[in-house]
């Protein structure tokens, strides 16, 4: 069975909302999955995993609690494990840099050596917004894709 590393920041509960759509979506897919708050993961985390997804909220650039955790990733060789990224963002208040932490993370995996299995989720509402079903099923169903793609 494969195993996939759910890694998350968020700070009102979207980006978190979101990750356990996408886990609950792994599970579905037979893939067993670890879910964890950035704030509590580490670098080292990711060494047991075939397959690292990472996901965040944008806040005007990267997401403050994966500072660190990126900067821990320049060093790290993610060489034959697959990996990808998911978030919320705001087009309407933000259209210049719409999910940005998304990017930064997708770019930073790629430098690490993984190979990405799909092209990110990005998911799009107003500020303020919770995550709705619509936008749980989507990233649900994000995920039994990659697991069934596996
Ligand atoms: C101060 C601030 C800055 C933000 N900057 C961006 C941004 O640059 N790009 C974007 O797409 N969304 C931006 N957003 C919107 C949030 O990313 C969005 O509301 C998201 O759903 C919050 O998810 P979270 O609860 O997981 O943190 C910003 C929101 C706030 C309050």
């Amino acid at each position: 069975m494969s195993r996939a590393i759910v890694i998350y920041g968020s700070n009102t509960g979207n980006a978190e909302a979101l990750a356990q759509s996408v886990a609950s979506g792994f599970e579905e897919g037979g893939v067993e999955v670890t879910i964890k708050d950035v704030a509590t993961a580490k670098g080292d985390d990711l060494a047991s995993y075939d397959l690292v997804v990472l996901g965040s909220s944008t806040w005007d650039g990267l997401h403050d609690d994966f500072e660190d955790f990126y900067q821990k990733m320049a060093g790290l060789s993610l060489a034959g494990k697959k990996a990808a990224v998911f978030g919320p963002g705001d087009s309407a208040n933000y259209p210049d840099t719409f999910c940005e932490s998304v990017d930064i993370l997708e770019e930073r995996l790629k430098q690490c050596g993984a190979d990405m299995v799909t092209a990110a989720l990005k998911i799009d509402r107003p500020m303020g917004e919770e995550m709705d079903e619509a936008a749980k099923e989507e990233a649900k169903t994000w995920a039994v894709n990659i697991a069934r793609a596996l």
